[in-house]
This record gives structure tokens, C-alpha cells and sequence, in this order.
């Protein structure tokens, strides 16, 4: 049995325990790949600097150029991270006939069109099962498993960090700072967070999702993103008294010919399945035409869950090898979906009016939704002195419908403030 070479890109959270699965089950990995797997160059920024797995002077190199270069490797695992170099070595490795794993949503999620094409040219593999969820087997379950069907939406807590946040403000009272120094505290969070908490790194795994989900290019641009900064402690609490709970969702399902793809907080009824989803925790729930609902769950990262997925795409592109064939090619790279704009997505809110206590004052705010075709789906009042407050769920409408609405109640003499207001997602109407 000839030995597959491998080389690594990165040897840190995931390269690391990468290297340690490899080695530590080299026999079962051998027996089930069809051949030994060896990793016989590893390229760091500091081979010096002290890691948990030891790493061997005689196959590290700085030069990232070795791995790529060097004829023999015939698989690259890219777990370096970040736009460049990692984009320029991928391209090189495929370019020379290598087949290439990565974790790299960031990279997948705007140059993914450029590098699917490139392995479809050079007739190599391209395998990515941890880029998005870690080791939630997500990437082959809708590349493979679902070939049969057709997939209507994907909904997922695709981030740990804002989700680890979001539990604690929900479960001590929290406030978002007070949640996010302990996720930093406990190793959760980046020094710079704000990829998480805005919403960026949850946007790039949507657009690797949708773009594997309906077979057409999502790039992360495309995807509106609202993070959960301005995400309050109150709103939490609001939202649990009606039988909510507040989650950083990405949205990605089919209108027409069309898809439509955001990631914002949203209220998401207690009962649906991505409710029970707690602390660093990741979850996919796809609906798909014939299958129904399908939920994903696990840990989205962390050293070991990740390298289990790039584990994973390591066999199976060492199984191809031994047996001549190629993996399924990852559809939708080819070419670029069709974005439903912002203001036209259907959405429902959850609104929360300071507004005077006096006659009137129902009509009014009535009048408003009713005049850009924004119906109420339930009101409550809650009232004391000269002052009330509003709390109204509307139907599906669109973004724009509704920013609409929100500029004219912002209008009115009698609402003072529109204190709190965020979508609504789960329920059956959405
Ligand atoms: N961490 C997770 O839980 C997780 C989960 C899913 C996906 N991912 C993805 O996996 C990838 C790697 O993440 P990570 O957390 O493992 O990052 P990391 O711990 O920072 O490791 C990065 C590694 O790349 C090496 N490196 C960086 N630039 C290099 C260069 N120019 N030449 C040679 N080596 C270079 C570093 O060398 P030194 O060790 O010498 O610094 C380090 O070993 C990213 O794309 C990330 O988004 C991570």
C-alpha cells in the first residue's frame, strides 16, 4: 500500500489536533482510508514557539512555499486561516495537482467560486467539512445526503461566541458586555471579537450554506448582516415572558428563483428546536421538500471537533486516491444566485411602543402599519399614568414595508419611542 503524503498549512487550534489524530490513529485511519496516511511537511510562522503536539524539526519549514511546492505531497490541508497567502498556496497546490482540505470559511465565503473552479480544471478534490459548524458533519450532508432532494431553507446558529453570549444574558441577566467578558474570560471569544458579534463570521458559513443548499453562489457581501451588540438584557427578558427565546440566526431559503439570505438576532418561539440550542453549541435546521425538517447539532469549533471534519475530508480524498475516483464536485460554485434585496424579504417583527396613555393613540399606531400593508398578528398593552407601552407582533411583510411603518410611528406625537424592536423567526407563518 503506497503511503498518501500529506502536507499542513498551519499548525495551531485545528492544525495542531490535526496532526494529532493523524498520528494517534494512524492504523484505523489507514484501514479505513485503503492506504497510510503520513504528514511529511508542516509550514508555521514560528517553528520555535511551544505547542501542544511536537512537532519535527526535519518536515517544518516558515516557508509555506515547501509544502506547496514540494512534488511529492498529494494532499494540502490549508488550516492557516485568513484571505492571503492562504487563497495564493490553495490555488498553487491545486494548480500542481494537489487535492486540498480547508477550514477556511472566510476564504471559501469570497473566493470560493475562484478555487472550486480551479480544482474543477486541475481535476483534484476540494473539501471544506469544517469550515462551517467545526465538526458538525454539515458540508457532505447537503452536498451528498440531500442529492435527492430539494432543500427550502437552512437556519442555523452557526456561531458559538454569540450564542455562548446570548444563553448567559438569558439565563443570569447578563448584560452583553458583562456575557462577552466572560466568554473572553473563558477562551470564547477573540481578542477582537467583533467578527463574532457583528455577525461577520456567521455571515460567511451562511454564504458556504446557501451556496451548497441551492446550488448557486452566495458570496458573503450579498448577505445583509446585523449582529448582537445592541441586543439587550430587557429584550431577552421581554421576549422569554411571551414565549420566546433570543438567538444570532443565519436564514438562508428559496423565494421563487430567487434566495434570500440575512443574519440578525431574531425571537425564535421556545418550542422550535434551535431554542434548545445553549452556550458555544452549534445547530443547522434544514427544511427540505421531501425529507422535512433536519436539524445538525454539535460543537461549531474547538481543536478536536474541527479536526475530526478535516479528518474526515482527508480520508475520503485518501480513499479517492486509492481507488482512482473524485469526490462529488461541490455544486453552486459555478455560478452566482440571484439575492432577493433586503427590502423585499418577508419578515415579522416583534415591536415594543412608548406611547402616550390617552384616546387615540391605538387607532393611530394601527393606522400606521395599516397604511403600508403591515397587518398586527397580536397587541398587548401594558399601561400606568400618562404612559404605555405597545407590544405587537405583525404578519409576514417586507423589510421595507416595515421600515416604513417604523419611520411613520417614529413620526406620530403620540409614540415617544420605539424602545425595542427585532424579527421574528421560527414560527410557521415564517
Ligand atoms: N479554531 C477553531 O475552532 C476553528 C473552527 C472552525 C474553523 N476554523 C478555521 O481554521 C483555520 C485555522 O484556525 P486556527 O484556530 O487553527 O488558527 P491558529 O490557531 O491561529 O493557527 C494558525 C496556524 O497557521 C500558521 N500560519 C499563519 N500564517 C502563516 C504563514 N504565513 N506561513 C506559515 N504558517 C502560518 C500559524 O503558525 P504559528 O503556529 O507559528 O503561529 C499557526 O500554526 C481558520 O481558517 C479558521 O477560521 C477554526
Amino acid at each position: 500500500m503506497e503511503t498518501i503524503r500529506v502536507g499542513l498549512l498551519g499548525c495551531g487550534v485545528v492544525g495542531g489536533a490535526t496532526l494529532r489524530i493523524l498520528r494517534d490513529h494512524a492504523d484505523e485511519l489507514a484501514a479505513r482510508a485503503g492506504a497510510p496516511i503520513e504528514v511529511v511537511r508542516v509550514a508555521v510562522r514560528d517553528p520555535e514557539r511551544r505547542r501542544e503536539v511536537e512537532l519535527d524539526p526535519g518536515t517544518t519549514t516558515r516557508n509555506a512555499a515547501d509544502v506547496v511546492e514540494d512534488g511529492s505531497i498529494q494532499i494540502v490541508v490549508e488550516a492557516m486561516g485568513g484571505l492571503e497567502p492562504a487563497r495564493d498556496l490553495i490555488l498553487r497546490s491545486i494548480r500542481s495537482g494537489k487535492h486540498v482540505v480547508t477550514a477556511n470559511k472566510e476564504l471559501l465565503a469570497t473566493a470560493g467560486g475562484e478555487v472550486l473552479q480551479a480544482a474543477g480544471t486541475s481535476g483534484v478534490d476540494v473539501l471544506f467539512e469544517a469550515a462551517v459548524g467545526g465538526g458538525i458533519p454539515i458540508i457532505r450532508p447537503l452536498r451528498e445526503s440531500l442529492a435527492g432532494d430539494r432543500v427550502r431553507k437552512v437556519m442555523g446558529i452557526v456561531n458559538g461566541t454569540t450564542n455562548f453570549i446570548l444563553t448567559r444574558m438569558a439565563e443570569t441577566g447578563e448584560s452583553f458586555a458583562g456575557a462577552l467578558a466572560e466568554a473572553e474570560r473563558l477562551g470564547y471569544a477573540e481578542a477582537d471579537p467583533s467578527a463574532d458579534v457583528e455577525g461577520f463570521d456567521a455571515a460567511a458559513k451562511l454564504a458556504i450554506l446557501a451556496t451548497l443548499a441551492f446550488g448557486s453562489g452566495v458570496v458573503a457581501t450579498d448577505i445583509p448582516t446585523e449582529g448582537i451588540t445592541r441586543v439587550t438584557s430587557e429584550d431577552i427578558a421581554a421576549a422569554h415572558d411571551l414565549g420566546y427565546v433570543v438567538k444570532l440566526v443565519a436564514v438562508a431559503e428559496t423565494a421563487g428563483q430567487q434566495v434570500s439570505v440575512r443574519v440578525h438576532p431574531a425571537m425564535l418561539p421556545r418550542t422550535h428546536p434551535l431554542a434548545a440550542v445553549r452556550d458555544v453549541f452549534n445547530a443547522i435546521f434544514v427544511e427540505a421538500e421531501n425529507v422535512g425538517e433536519l436539524m445538525f447539532l454539535g460543537r461549531g469549533a474547538g481543536g478536536a471537533p474541527t479536526a475530526s471534519a478535516v479528518v474526515s475530508d482527508i480520508v475520503e480524498i485518501a480513499r479517492n486516491i486509492v481507488s482512482g475516483g473524485r469526490s462529488p464536485a461541490s455544486a453552486g460554485y459555478s455560478r452566482r444566485a440571484a439575492i432577493v434585496p433586503q427590502e423585499e424579504t418577508l419578515v415579522r417583527y416583534y415591536v415594543v411602543l412608548s406611547v402616550l396613555d390617552q384616546p387615540g393613540v391605538l387607532a393611530a399606531v394601527a393606522g400606521a402599519f395599516a397604511d403600508h400593508g403591515v397587518s398586527i398578528s397580536s397587541v398587548r398593552q401594558e399601561g400606568s399614568d400618562d404612559q404605555a407601552t405597545l407590544v405587537l407582533i405583525t404578519h409576514l411583510a417586507s423589510e421595507g414595508r416595515h421600515r416604513a411603518t417604523f419611520d411613520q410611528l417614529e413620526g406620530l406625537d403620540t409614540v415617544k419611542e420605539i424602545a425595542s424592536k427585532m424579527r421574528v423567526e421560527g414560527t410557521t407563518e415564517a
